[in-house]
């Protein structure tokens, strides 16, 4: 029999894999964001500097460029190969998928990181040392060259959501893929929340300088444009709404905006405020109000908005056809990819999988729970921990903490296999995956037993 191209399966107790990227991701965004903010700031900042013949911005941006180097170009540069690192474990076919789609567009991005960084460093320490006009180019290119970086990212992350029109499922072609329903409404979110958030940090630069001239200067250039990017983010926001599709648009009113709607105008609400200050008063700017208003925009701002573009994709993690728990979803003539649902059903995961233990290919008695912990692990576990209580959609809390074998059976027989609810991957399996699966998720619920793990069985050979 044909296996399936599957991966081994990665799983981190509590959280999942998907909280490990989500961490990881967080703290990508608000690092790489700031930087490729600055660096448009730096760009309108100098230009005005040399019209207007004033030193002392140079002197701004050259401490804004330093603290940059340290803080946001080490974090970022260590969190994107980490985030390489996590989806390759955590969505081994979903990274596929991407690659397939888009080898050139990421090599394309890595020419242009590789300027930006090059670019951040001949910015710091050429300023002052080459001509004005020279320079002056030099941090254009630098600008453009890292919105590039961004440009190039989102096109990927929205083709995830989905390409938006049939067109890409025949042609497989990287010009529908990369520019898919939400990619310019997705862009213009990022574009307008990256100038916010390099404007704060520009202002936390700025309450640490001495000459009130310079501070009201650069303050009143920073804050209006800080503002605007919120409000173009806002903008952008309402218009990606309009084109999510019907699955998004579901998890979206349901289970996200409940929750992380008042957190996320909050966010808004404080940093208008913030800014609006700061333009009008900018001798009052201070560094202990900047620095949790950061941390403020990094965990109620930017977490709930990864968090929620990363939920809302489900059930699939890649372009509508490849589910999260990587069994393929639909038939992408484009590509020569076939569904795999229904083969899944035939023959069971358990015999597909080419890196399930030999030992446990057959169901025994013995081993009905370990195979029923995998089975989770491979089918539902890329969006729900195992563990009772687990902060990740806890698998055994989400049956209501029934111990219920039948109860369980009849769920994963019923509205999963007919991929009724528009969340979760329809899943088909045989008659005693379902029943070893049950056993395992009712085993988790059992007063008695539920801190005892599944015992591993050893291997017979
Ligand atoms: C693609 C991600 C994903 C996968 C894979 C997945 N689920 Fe879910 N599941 C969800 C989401 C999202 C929810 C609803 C979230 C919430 O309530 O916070 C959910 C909710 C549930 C619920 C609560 C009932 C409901 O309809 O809300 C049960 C029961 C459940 N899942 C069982 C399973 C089982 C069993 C598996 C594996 C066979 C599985 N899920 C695989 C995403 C997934």
């Amino acid at each position: 029999m044909d296996m399936l191209g599957l991966y081994p399966t990665f799983y981190v107790p509590q959280i999942g894999s998907a909280w490990v990227m989500g961490i990881i991701g967080v703290i990508h965004v608000v690092a790489s964001h700031t930087s490729v903010g600055a660096a448009l700031l730096f760009a309108i900042l100098e230009t005005v500097a040399y019209k207007q013949n004033r030193p002392q911005i140079l002197d701004f941006i050259k401490r804004y460029g330093m603290f940059l180097l340290v803080f946001s170009y080490i974090i970022g540069s260590i969190t994107g190969p980490g985030i390489w690192y996590a989806i390759t474990v955590a969505s081994p076919r979903g990274v596929g998928g991407l690659i397939h789609n888009f080898v050139w567009v990421w090599a394309a991005e890595w020419v242009y990181f590789t300027v930006e960084v090059i670019g951040v460093y001949a910015l710091v320490y050429l300023l002052g040392k080459i001509d004005p006009r020279s320079h002056l180019k030099l941090t254009w290119s630098f600008a453009l060259a890292s919105w590039a970086t961004m440009l190039l990212i989102v096109g990927i992350l929205s083709f995830m959501m989905w390409p938006g029109s049939e067109a890409w499922y025949t042609t497989g072609s990287t010009n529908d893929a990369f520019y898919n329903l939400n990619f310019f409404a997705h862009l213009g979110i990022r574009t307008g929340s990256m100038l916010v958030m390099a404007t704060v940090v520009g202002l936390l630069v700025l309450s640490r300088q001495a000459d009130p001239d310079l501070r009201q200067r650069v303050a009143r250039i920073l804050a209006p444009i800080g503002l605007a990017g919120g409000f173009l983010s806002v903008l952008m926001f309402m218009w990606y709404l309009q084109t999510l599709p019907h699955n998004a648009q579901l998890m979206l009113t349901v289970n996200l905006i409940p929750v992380y709607m008042k957190g996320m105008i909050a966010v808004f609400a404080a940093t208008t405020v913030y800014l609006i200050w700061a333009w009008v008063k900018p001798l009052h700017i201070r560094t202990w109000v900047a620095v949790p208003l950061f941390l403020f925009i990094a965990v109620y701002g930017v977490w709930p908005e990864e968090r929620i573009r990363e939920s809302m994709r489900k059930p699939f993690v890649v372009g509508q056809y490849v589910y999260s728990n990587q069994i393929i979803a639909r038939d992408v003539p484009g590509k020569g990819i076939t569904a795999e649902v229904d083969r899944v059903g035939e023959h069971g995961l358990l015999k597909l999988n080419p890196f399930v233990p030999e030992r446990l290919r057959t169901i025994t008695p013995e081993n009905r729970l370990e195979a029923g912990q995998l089975l989770a692990k491979m089918a539902c576990a890329n969006c729900h921990a195992l563990e009772k209580g687990a902060p990740l959609r806890s698998l055994p809390d989400k049956f209501g903490g029934s111990a219920d074998e039948d109860l369980i059976a009849a769920f994963i027989r019923g509205p999963l296999a007919n991929g009724t609810i528009a969340y979760m991957p329809r899943l088909v399996l045989p008659e005693h995956e379902i029943e070893a699966l049950a056993a395992f998720i009712a085993h988790q619920n059992k007063p008695q037993l539920a801190t005892v793990a599944v015992k591993t069985t050893p291997p017979k050979e």
